[in-house]
């Protein structure tokens, strides 16, 4: 197993400490004035400063018992992207709740408690393992964002932005998390079992708060915003109708975040900036 780096050397990790002006654009249906669409998005952006503060702490861990000089850096920038990505998913989700009523305590409740519990209970090395699940998760959708250019196009344009920025560095640091990981120890079972328990999880986390935003905007029983989202997830371009593939690898032996080398999505995405 591993116990270095290997993100390839043309890919750098970079902090890129942006500051996204939200305000104008949260009070909309900001996904191309779907509801369902901007609600799912919106969902996702709850999850993350909770989830992007237990991935750093899950690595922290282990930081020490890291040798390659390489990873270590990776490491220190992992920890860098992430800790931005979270300060502006704050921002957007305190922004987005002020404007819609939404209430960010009540989101946030269940990711809370239960990472309360995991860091009480669950051993380390399997909560790195579910860190490492949840990064493959974000670099999955992170490549349908970066790939596809209609599902970004008529996005509001801040929006796009931000979730574009987020998507690059997530594909940049995929492997940060794998690779310390394979390096302490971490086994082929642990990860793939995590990645079935944090799939679950996920799911039901974004389900929840899409639920909550549904309801809020008076628009939970509406049939045609349910048909709407059943064609934005599955129908020709949907966000998940293509990712099973990619998705699945990670169930087999050996797999490794880079055998599918994205690196010219970053560049394309370097050169839009
Ligand atoms: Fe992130
Ligand atoms: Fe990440």
């Amino acid at each position: 197993m591993s116990v270095q780096s290997s993100t390839p050397l043309d890919v750098a990790i970079h902090r890129r400490d942006r500051k996204h002006d939200l305000a104008a654009s949260l009070s909309r249906e900001w996904m191309n004035n779907n509801v369902f669409a901007t609600a799912w998005f919106n969902a996702m952006s709850i999850t993350f400063p909770l989830g992007e503060q237990f991935f750093i702490e899950s690595v922290r861990h282990f930081r020490d018992d890291i040798s390659d000089p390489k990873l270590k850096q990776e490491v220190m920038n992992f920890f860098s992207q992430e800790g931005v990505h979270r300060r502006e998913h704050q921002r957007y989700n305190e922004l987005l709740c002020e404007q819609r009523g939404y209430d960010l305590n009540a989101l946030e409740r269940t990711a809370r408690r239960r990472q309360k519990w995991i860091r009480k209970n669950v051993p380390a090395i399997e909560q790195l393992a579910g860190t490492v699940a949840m990064e493959h998760i974000t670099a999955v959708l992170a490549e349908k964002i970066l790939d596809d250019d209609q599902f970004m196009q008529d996005v509001d344009p801040a929006m796009a932005k931000l979730w574009l920025w987020h998507a690059a560095e997530e594909m940049e640091h995929k492997a940060v998390a794998f690779d310390v990981f394979c390096a302490v120890g971490g086994t082929e079972k642990m990860r793939k079992a995590a990645l079935r328990r944090g799939t679950l999880l996920l799911a039901l986390d974004i389900f929840r708060n899409l639920r909550h935003m549904l309801r809020a905007d008076g628009k939970l029983w509406s049939a045609g915003v349910w048909l709407q989202g059943f064609r934005f997830l599955f129908a020709e371009g949907g966000l998940l109708r293509d990712r099973r593939p990619a998705y699945s690898e990670f169930f087999q032996d050996g797999f490794h975040p880079w055998q599918q080398d994205n690196s010219a999505l970053l560049e394309k995405w370097k050169l839009q900036q």
